[in-house]
């Protein structure tokens, strides 16, 4: 469905569901929590599917206060904007609040809610949950994949170093590179000739779970809307693309163990995918079965997870380097007194070093920019108070984390990059209990795969920043940080630098 129509089907619901707001109720003792009610609503509205959602979303928050509730279609869209209210969502109230909308996208692509991003709350999906956390983003398994995240940065210095001084590098495509390459290698053990059709799928996976797309609002005619506006089609067509290219990599990681067991030989797990089939042979401790829809609802998650969050953090930490000059050369300073001299850094000199300015750097960044701004909708299972208002059952609820991070009220000159803060008295960290800064979520339904996506970027600029020196191509006298419309934030335009080696001489420090 091409934009124009969506738009106006999405401005006939919103008419007639301001009617129905308009007329008159009975009076209650609490009463829904405010929002955009009159005809300016539509413009809102049409700013929150079109725009760049978190930030007409802070606006309209800053009229109507820190929960709001937006009716979009039938479907209330509760949007809490303030530290003490995520803490009442991502907390105190999170078994009610844990839940996922059912979306269309979820049940074509994510093989019918059985991944974990999209699963509604369920015994099976905190089953599934577990196991991942245990098997397959565990600190032992993340460490074994340490020598795929050295190989990958390794190969993009190269490349850096081969461009040349004067040549401008795309840095944006080369972090993005580094992340779905190390998944993907992670995942299913090489990167297939066909990854880039994968990856677009993927792509397009996450551009539709939004939940403001028009079958969405409607849950209740989710599956005809979801006929006639051609979602579903669209939806089964991206699946198909990326299900025969599972369907192949689980058949040769199969093939790959019966030839070793043919041979005589031990099985390694060496991916997800073989940890998975591994798992698969005694299923029967689970609790559920491990079908090969599984194991692909898991790698799927991997990517759509992992992504694109991990090398839009790195893209943005790049940005804010470039443009605090300051910042980056106290970074560099510590990186290169610790590895003076030294050719490579390994993932294991990192572990053995203490380089705490960088682990402030990497908050900083994702501070201003967490990937994913409005984290992942959520939907309320029962009817509740929240800010002194009630908050309908059904209701999809959204926390601002991005506006959070940015709010005055908890941070001092909030749109300053500035790493010291996070060393300064009462520092904040990102492990769910700070709700000024929650990039990763926080409760049941946090990101469990938040210390695989740092440790890609920690080593990525850990080597970018000791391999060279950065700066804006010559006629460029501004790093330029727009956003790109969407659910998460990316950078619109590339980040563009061009980068000197810095030779390490031991002969100048003595
Ligand atoms: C810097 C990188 C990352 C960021 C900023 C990030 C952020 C998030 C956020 C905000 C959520 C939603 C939390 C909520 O609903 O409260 C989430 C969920 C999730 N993330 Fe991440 N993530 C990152 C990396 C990863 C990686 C590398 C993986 C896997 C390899 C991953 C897998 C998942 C999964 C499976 C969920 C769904 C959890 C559930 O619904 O139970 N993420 N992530
Ligand atoms: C930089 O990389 C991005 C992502 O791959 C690509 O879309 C863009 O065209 C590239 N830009 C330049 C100038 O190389």
């Amino acid at each position: 469905m091409d934009d124009t129509m969506y738009n106006a089907i999405l401005l006939a619901l919103l008419a007639v569901s301001i009617l129905q707001f308009l007329r008159p109720g009975a009076s209650r003792r609490l009463r829904r929590p405010p929002g955009p009610r009159t005809l300016p609503a539509i413009g809102s509205v049409h700013h929150v599917v079109n725009t760049l959602v978190h930030r007409s979303l802070r606006e309209l928050a800053a009229v109507h206060g820190p929960i709001m509730m937006l009716k979009i279609g039938p479907m209330p869209l509760v949007v809490v904007t303030s530290r003490e209210l995520a803490r009442e969502v991502l907390k105190v109230q999170d078994p009610n609040f844990a839940n996922r909308p059912r979306l269309l996208v979820g049940g074509i692509c994510g093989y019918g809610w059985t991944d974990i991003i999209f699963a509604p709350t369920s015994d099976y999906w905190r089953k599934i949950r577990k196991l991942c956390i245990h098997e397959v983003l565990s600190p032992k398994r993340i460490l074994s994949f340490q020598y795929i995240r050295e190989e990958e940065v390794q190969r993009q210095v190269e490349a850096v170093r081969a461009a040349g001084p004067d040549t401008p590098v795309n840095v944006t495509r080369m972090v993005y590179d580094i992340s779905s390459r190390t998944i993907s290698r992670s995942s299913f053990g090489e990167v297939r000739p066909d990854m880039a059709v994968f990856q677009d799928a993927i792509k397009r996976v996450i551009g539709l779970s939004s939940g403001f797309n028009v079958p969405d609002l409607f849950p209740r005619l989710r599956e005809v809307l979801g006929e006639v506006s051609g979602m579903k089609r669209k939806l089964r067509e991206i699946h198909r693309t990326f299900d025969s290219i599972l369907v192949d990599i689980i058949e040769e990681r199969r093939s790959v163990r019966a030839d070793r067991l043919a041979a005589g030989k031990e099985v390694v797990d060496e991916n997800v995918v073989d940890v998975m089939l591994t798992l698969q042979k005694n299923d029967d401790s689970l609790g559920f079965p491990l079908t090969d829809n599984t194991i692909k609802a898991v790698v799927l998650d991997m990517f759509a997870g992992g992504t694109g969050t991990s090398g839009s953090s790195t893209d943005w930490a790049m940005s804010e380097l470039a443009r605090n000059p300051r910042v980056m050369k106290k970074l560099q300073d510590e990186i290169r007194r610790t590895f003076h001299g030294k050719e490579t850094i390994t993932e294991a000199d990192l572990r053995n070093s203490d380089l705490k300015y960088l682990k402030l750097v990497m908050k900083e960044a994702i501070r201003l920019h967490p990937a994913a701004p409005l984290l992942v909708p959520r939907e309320s299972i029962d009817t509740t108070e929240l800010g002194g208002y009630v908050v309908p059952g059904k209701s999809r609820i959204v926390v601002n984390a991005w506006a959070i991070s940015r709010d005055p009220r908890y941070w001092k000159d909030p749109e300053e990059f500035r790493p010291e803060r996070f060393e300064e008295d009462g520092a904040v960290d990102f492990h769910g209990l700070h709700f000024e800064f929650t990039p990763f979520g926080a409760g049941r339904r946090m990101c469990p795969g938040y210390n695989y996506g740092l440790a890609g970027m920690e080593l990525t600029l850990l080597q970018l920043m000791y391999h060279f020196d950065w700066r804006l191509p010559l006629g460029v006298d501004e790093v330029d940080m727009e956003e790109a419309m969407g659910l998460g934030v990316r950078r619109k335009n590339p980040l563009m630098l061009c980068a000197s080696p810095y030779v390490p001489c031991p002969a100048a420090v003595a």
